[in-house]
């Protein structure tokens, strides 16, 4: 029996991935005999509905000066957070005068720098030091920090209070977020909003898309859950929107309580969650088999593979992929290496399990038979960019929404 991060309340987890590392930690042979693991467990809180993990790494031990994910590898995500701060500004921002925008976990300005270019004054909040220097060797004002209610005081203190507060693929990494929403409705001017989106749990219950809960999600939200967490902090969820990035997502608009009025968008979405069950114990019982059964025809797959004797290549060494290769006990012997545009990730191996982490040269000098496709939520930009590899007859594996073969 364990507490719940959010309300307190008495919860226990509902199924285990077992002893995972941390997914963003690709290392060196020399590393592999100390290398950290926990144990990856996720509850369901009927009380609060928030969906988290029992326990999670320290958050030291996840983001420092050798963070591996760079954001703007994705050529999709950069247009993606370009359409993001275009929207900020037309709705929220147009007719202020001198606005002041601030973003979580802004990693290396894939977001803010549409505004740095725009000559809006912003501010990155992003402990990592070394996404955060390349963020700053674009123009974005960036300060190495992780943001909590102390730091929310500082900046207010320094550079004063926000008119957006933004996050995108942050919020759901923060165990404490009573102190970030705390922190937040501190920042923010009375008219102020707080606009922030994060992989969706409906997403994920639908699609089996159990590679979301990894080390550093400690959370995969609902409407339901965000609703209830910020009402405790004087803030009211005003909005919401799908998006179909990083497998599916759902962006949140929150304001001080009464500030604005509600879009009927909002109840629309609870409503969808209670038809899907999202609060009810079965629902997760029912995801825990379709987990176990995916994870079974997957390995059955490439291990029939193997005994064919075709090469079976990564690609995409994801955070997402530590879940998805050690869960299903995935080993090189299975796949050969895998495949990421990366630098940092290049010539190291993945966490867990050890396989090698190589260049995108080494895929398209030697194409595979198959192609494991671990970057699943970027498929649609993969596509489009390997006609080559189809044309010479390489197939794609995915396991997200069903194990499935394609070319
Ligand atoms: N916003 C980017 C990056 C998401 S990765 C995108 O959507 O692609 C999450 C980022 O949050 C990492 O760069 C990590 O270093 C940062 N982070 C983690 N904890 C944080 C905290 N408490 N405050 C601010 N940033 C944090
Ligand atoms: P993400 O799913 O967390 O965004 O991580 C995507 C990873 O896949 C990241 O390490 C970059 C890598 N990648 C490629 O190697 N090639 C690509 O074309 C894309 C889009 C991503
Ligand atoms: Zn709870």
């Amino acid at each position: 029996m364990s507490r719940c991060r959010i309300c307190g309340s008495s919860i226990s987890p509902f199924m285990s991935f077992g002893r995972q590392p941390i997914s963003n930690a690709f290392v060196m042979p020399e590393q592999f005999a100390s290398e950290y693991f926990f144990e990856l467990a996720p509850a369901f809180c009927t009380e609060c509905h928030s969906f988290q993990i029992i326990d999670q790494p320290e958050a030291e031990q996840m983001f420092h000066g050798n963070y591996a994910y760079f954001a703007s590898t994705s050529r999709y995500m950069c247009d993606h957070f370009k359409r993001f701060a275009d929207d900020v500004s037309q709705r929220f921002l147009a007719g202020k005068a001198d606005p002041f925008v601030v973003e979580l976990g802004s990693n290396d300005g894939i977001m803010l720098r549409n505004f740095a270019d725009a000559g809006v004054a912003h501010l990155g909040v992003e402990p990592s030091a070394n996404v955060a220097q390349a963020a700053r060797d674009r123009g974005v004002t960036t300060i190495c920090e992780f943001f909590n209610d102390a730091l929310a005081e500082r900046i207010v203190a320094e550079r004063g209070h926000a008119d957006a507060l933004l996050a995108a693929n942050l919020m759901c990494h923060i165990p404490d977020l009573h102190s970030i929403a705390a922190g937040a409705r501190r920042l923010l001017k009375p008219d102020g909003v707080m606009i922030f989106e994060d992989p969706y749990l409906g997403e994920m219950i639908a699609k089996t898309s159990y590679d979301q809960i990894y080390d550093e999600h400690v959370y995969i939200f609902s409407v339901a859950s965000i609703r209830w967490l910020f009402d405790k902090h004087g803030m009211e969820l005003f909005d919401v929107q799908p998006q179909i990035t990083h497998g599916g997502s759902m962006r949140y608009f929150l304001a001080p309580k009464g500030s604005r009025p509600i879009s009927p968008n909002v109840e629309r979405q609870v409503a969808v969650e209670r038809e899907l069950g999202l609060h009810l114990p079965e629902t997760y019982d029912r995801f825990r088999r379709n987990c176990e059964a995916s994870r079974g025809e997957l390995i059955a797959l490439l291990t029939e593979l193997k005994a064919q004797g075709k090469r079976v290549v990564g690609y995409g060494a994801t955070a997402k992929g530590a879940t998805a290769i050690n869960y299903c006990g995935i080993t090189p012997d299975l796949v050969e290496f895998i495949s990421d545009v990366t630098p940092t990730k290049q010539g190291r191996f993945s966490p867990g399990a050890h396989i090698p982490v190589k260049p995108y040269d080494a895929f398209a000098a030697d194409f595979p038979d198959y192609a494991l496709l671990f970057a699943w939520n970027h498929k649609a930009e993969i596509m489009a960019k390997e006609e080559a590899y189809r044309a010479a007859g390489g197939q794609w594996i995915v396991y997200v929404p069903k194990v499935e073969v394609f070319s």
